[in-house]
């Protein structure tokens, strides 16, 4: 319909939780990113980002409820974040938006929004 928004139209929060859980198994084999996440259980920073997104995108607004007001730049200021590790998790959010089944439409939409903000969270030129 055309007021359904897209997160609906994308299937909801089981299509937001298959892209992110791909994401983080990326994550977890690749030497650059594995050593950033300051915890051994990634679970935790996985179910994050998948609230972060559904809200983002129309869905419930769990992430906020749960964090606060995303602010994202400032909670990525501890990490070193230059274009090898953009380019590390651009990968990783490849390989999982590319295998979520979405729409040519859909997947367009979604990562141009996801490397937008990726370019937007570098905080180091090395
Ligand atoms: C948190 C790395 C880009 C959304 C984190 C954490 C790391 C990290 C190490 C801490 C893990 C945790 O405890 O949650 C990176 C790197 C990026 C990147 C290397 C490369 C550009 C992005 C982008 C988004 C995003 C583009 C959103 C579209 C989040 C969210 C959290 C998070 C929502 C949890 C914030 C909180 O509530 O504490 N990121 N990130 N990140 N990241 Fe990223």
């Amino acid at each position: 319909s055309p007021t359904e928004n897209f997160y609906d139209a994308v299937g909801g929060e089981d299509t937001f939780r298959r892209v992110v859980a791909r994401f983080y198994v990326e994550v977890a084999a690749d030497e650059l990113l594995r050593p950033m996440y300051p915890e051994e259980d990634l679970g935790p920073a996985e179910d994050r980002l998948r609230l972060f997104l559904m809200q983002y995108w129309g869905g419930p607004h769990t992430y906020s409820d749960q964090r606060g007001h995303p602010r994202l730049r400032m909670r990525h200021q501890p990490f070193t974040i230059g274009p090898n590790e953009r380019d590390a998790w651009l990968r990783c959010m490849r390989v999982a938006v590319d295998s979520a089944g979405l729409s040519d439409a859909h997947r367009a939409r979604l990562w141009q929004y996801l490397e937008m903000a990726a370019n937007s969270m570098l905080n180091s030129w090395v």
